[in-house]
């Protein structure tokens, strides 16, 4: 990040814009929201800034910029077709001090204007530091269709509550509380469906059971945080994670996930690195029901599902027992993100009609399984925790009678920046997972490649060694 987002408080204060065409009067009608003094400099003033400064809503002057007209002006705006002239009045700005915006020519500016979502009071700025502004504008669109046209009358009233809430709810984590419910529940819901009285009633109620209620117990949420790219958060997910009191973290959980939590919510890692002494999941347990009854509000962050082999099962029951209300937020497991992230269709019609989740490790070795009827024809099998155990899989799976040319492919790190693709077949899987240096977390497919498009695709955008080995079948033809 160069350019620093700020808000800039512009009201009353001078503003100066050079140039009087089209893009000066956009410029015009973006300050104007925020009652700053603007005055403008254009020889050749266009119809809307002339207008408006007939009716005095700017002041105008027809002529060129000079040194003096920068004294004192909070910001400046060039927006001036002639290259030399637009030099000129930044080489005045800067020797006033004044930061300067040149339309057009982010390397002429000290400042950038984001694109806006307004809905003052509450503003979304959004900068691309001027490396896709088209990019800016979609996601503008976006933020424009999701947030509510009343979402500024909700904060101004919240604003006008927030001296009787503070005498009413003293402590600051139900106060905390108060404003998540108020926000995020059927208040805000009333209120921005236009129903102004009934919120009002509603808050009324609230205020009145809070000075009665002892204080709130905390709870916990089991959030999934899925494989790894923020953006497969869930929007549950990302509420969570943003009413949190603390999160109670794990090692596969990228930061910038953390990155979407509260900043001020307090973290605490218990990641369980291999071979590294780490929190026993007692510890855990007695960590999650210790911040709970202090009142908090506690999100146990997991990679991919709290329930695919994250022992959210494990923590919801000591919950459970401990009487504190637990809330579970499922997440995309790795193995079904990792497929989409590669172009691997898990299941397909008359191929692969069934779909198992298994783990290469148990506490005390190599897991044992079934093998003999997870190797049967038209299954899909994806393993967890398995490259470790790779040559035990692939030995027990032909021992099973698999097809020795069954497809294999590894993800390695699925959906985050350093992925990686290895596809062969079940014979040489052992020597795969080595050959492709598959240290990190991984999950093994048996019984199919990505769809080759893909394949090479993904190989190309991130660099890596997609590998086939001995494959001489077309993907998808196992025995089926
Ligand atoms: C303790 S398990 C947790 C699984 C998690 N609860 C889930 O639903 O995905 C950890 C294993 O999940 C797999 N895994 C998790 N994230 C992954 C990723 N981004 N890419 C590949 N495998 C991943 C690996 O097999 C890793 O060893």
């Amino acid at each position: 990040m160069r350019f620093f987002p700020i808000f800039l408080d512009l009201e009353h204060q001078p503003v100066l814009v050079i140039g009087g065409g089209e893009q000066a009067a956009q410029k015009v009608r973006l300050l104007r929201r925020t009652g700053a003094r603007i005055t403008v400099l254009a020889e050749e003033p266009g119809p809307e800034i002339a207008a408006l400064a007939t009716a005095g809503d700017l002041a105008l002057e027809r002529r060129r910029v000079a040194a003096r007209d920068l004294v004192g002006v909070r910001l400046a705006y060039v927006a001036l077709e002639d290259g030399g002239e637009a030099a000129r009045a930044v080489q005045m700005a800067r020797a006033a001090g004044v930061p300067v915006n040149v339309v057009d020519r982010q390397e002429l500016c000290d400042f950038l204007t984001p694109a806006i979502v307004d809905r003052d009071p509450v503003v979304v700025a959004i900068g691309t530091e001027g490396a896709a502004p088209v990019l800016a504008r979609r996601i503008k669109a976006q933020l424009e269709a999701m947030l509510p046209a009343r979402l500024g009358g909700l904060a101004r009233w919240a604003a006008s509550l927030r001296g009787r809430v503070a005498e009413a709810i003293r402590a600051g984590a139900a106060r905390r509380r108060f404003w998540d419910g108020f926000f995020d529940g059927p208040i805000a819901r009333a209120y921005l469906a236009g129903r102004h009285e009934a919120a009002a009633r509603l808050v009324e109620t609230e205020l009145d059971g809070a000075g009665a209620e002892p204080a709130p117990t905390g709870s916990v949420t089991l959030v999934g945080a899925g494989p790894g790219d923020p953006d497969l958060l869930t929007f549950k997910a990302m509420r969570a994670l943003q009413t949190a009191d603390v999160i109670v973290v794990d090692r596969l959980v990228p930061q910038a996930i953390l990155d979407c939590a509260r900043r001020d919510a307090a973290r605490i890692h218990v990641g369980k690195a291999p071979g590294k002494p780490s929190p026993s999941q007692s510890a855990i347990n007695a960590i999650l029901v210790r911040e709970a009854e202090a009142g908090k509000h506690v999100v146990r962050l997991k990679g991919g599902d709290p329930f695919v082999f994250g022992r959210g099962g494990e923590e919801l029951a000591a919950l459970a027992e401990a009487g504190i209300p637990v809330e579970v937020i499922p997440g995309i497991t790795a193995a079904i993100g990792c497929a989409a992230a590669v172009g691997l269709a898990l299941t397909e019609r008359e191929q692969r009609r069934s779909l198992t989740l298994l783990t290469g490790r148990a506490s005390d070795g190599p897991a044992e399984h079934d093998w003999q009827a997870l190797a049967r024809p038209g299954r899909m099998l994806a393993i967890y925790m398995g490259t470790g155990a790779a040559g035990h899989v692939q030995s027990r799976l032909l021992a099973g009678g698999i097809d020795p040319a069954t497809p294999v492919t590894v993800v390695e790190n699925g959906t985050l920046p350093g992925q990686k693709v290895a596809t062969g077949v079940i014979v040489g899987l052992a020597e795969l997972v080595i050959d492709a240096g598959i240290k990190g977390p991984a999950i093994i497919y048996v019984g199919a490649h990505p769809c080759p498009a893909r394949t090479a695709a993904a190989g190309e955008e991130r660099g890596r060694a997609v590998r086939a080995l001995a494959s001489s079948r077309p993907i998808g033809e196992q025995a089926a």
